[in-house]
């Protein structure tokens, strides 16, 4: 991997993973518009085989930088969902969108700004959002961006309102909202995941668009591996605890300015992680419960992977790959995973 300086690491300012399929467009219609699959990964760090990561198991997202420009030296412009995503959807830095949190809207406090979907849109393509694209406004009516920059309105999987919910079965035998939350998947309400019902739902489009006579920009976010890590538990088999290791840099740097810190406070409200009884709010993460943090995140990168596979494939057995541009990306990584 080209090592980020670790306090890039630590400040989460990392990614900007880009693998960009470039395939030939079809031959004999050399002028017809490519079509634009893109998928945005929540909090994925460069942690990836094709970014040398010897641990994780990405073979789909390998497979797809192998015969993609793989960017080596990008940014993040904010580690924080809303201003990252919004400063790249709109092309503007996080200083010029005004938007450094998550609540105030561009359009209404910024600028009018077009976004690259909407560019699209208005220039002939049918643009689609599935999952997490945009990030959801909390205190405004703009979820999406939606009517400006999509065709129809975006899709939202129906699982996600159990993200955060009790849905994790803890050693007591009981269901907890959990940070660390492997699953059985046909135990879970509605027997399926967010991520998993949003390929379901990109790959249905895909085949709609099939026969369009337009070009279409279809964005499809996933929502792992943001925290909390509720994956599928076949995928934690792939990281034995003893497999790994802790991040190289698990202290507060020395001198790191107190306003750079981040205490994870979304994290240490989970149930799990409540129970450790930190001694201070801000205290440090027991190690053993580090390294199971990194193990989950890993497997739910491993997770990811494979519903990107699943994506990729699709457009193979629709023939749409051979016409249809892929970028892959995320939007910042996550702040408590390494490596
Ligand atoms: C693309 O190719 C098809 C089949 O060769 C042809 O019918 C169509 O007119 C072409 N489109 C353009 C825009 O040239
Ligand atoms: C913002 O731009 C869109 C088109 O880009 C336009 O439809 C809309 O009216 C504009 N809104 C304002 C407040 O100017
Ligand atoms: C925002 O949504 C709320 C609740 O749905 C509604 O009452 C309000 O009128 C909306 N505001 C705008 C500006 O659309
Ligand atoms: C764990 O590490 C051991 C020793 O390096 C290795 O033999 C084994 O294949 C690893 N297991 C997995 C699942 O990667
Ligand atoms: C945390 O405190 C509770 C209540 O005092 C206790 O039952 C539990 O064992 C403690 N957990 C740990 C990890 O020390």
């Amino acid at each position: 991997m080209p090592p980020p300086s670790r306090s890039l690491l630590w400040l989460g300012l990392v990614l900007g993973a880009v693998c960009a399929s470039r395939e030939p467009p079809a031959p004999g219609n050399a002028t017809d518009p490519l079509n634009v699959l893109l998928i945005i990964v929540d909090d994925l760090r460069p942690s990836l085989g094709c970014y040398g990561n010897k641990l994780i198991r990405s073979p789909n997202i390998d497979q797809l930088a192998s015969r993609s420009l793989l960017f080596q030296n990008a940014f993040a412009q904010q580690a924080v969902c809303a201003p990252s995503r919004v400063s790249f959807l709109t092309g503007r830095r996080p200083d010029t969108t005004r938007l450094y949190d998550f609540n105030s809207y561009w359009r209404v406090h910024a600028g009018n700004f077009s976004t690259i979907p909407q560019y699209f849109k208005e220039n002939g393509y049918v643009t689609m959002s599935v999952g997490k694209v945009f990030h959801p406004g909390i205190s405004s009516n703009h979820s999406d961006d939606s009517p400006y920059s999509w065709s129809v309105p975006p899709y939202h999987p129906s699982s996600e309102k159990y993200e955060n919910t009790k849905t994790c079965r803890g050693p007591d035998g009981e269901l907890h909202a959990n940070l660390l939350c492997p699953v059985d998947v046909v135990d879970v309400p509605e027997g399926t995941l967010p991520d998993m019902q949003s390929t379901e739902q990109a790959i249905q489009l895909l085949g709609k668009m099939k026969t369009s006579a337009s070009p279409f920009f279809l964005a499809v976010g996933y929502h792992k591996p943001h925290i909390p890590f509720r994956y599928p538990k076949e995928f934690q088999k792939l990281y034995p605890l003893e497999n790994v290791s802790l991040a190289p840099d698990p202290q507060v740097p020395a001198g790191l300015p107190l306003v750079a810190y981040n205490p994870w406070m979304d994290l240490r409200q989970r149930e799990d992680v409540q129970a450790l009884n930190l001694s201070v709010p801000y205290g440090p993460i027991p190690a053993d419960f580090q390294r199971k943090i990194r193990q989950s995140y890993f497997a739910c990168v491993s997770y990811l992977d494979t519903q990107v596979g699943h994506l990729l494939s699709a457009l193979d057995d629709l023939q749409l790959a051979s016409s249809t541009i892929v970028a892959l990306t995320s939007d910042h990584g996550n702040e408590v995973v390494s490596n």
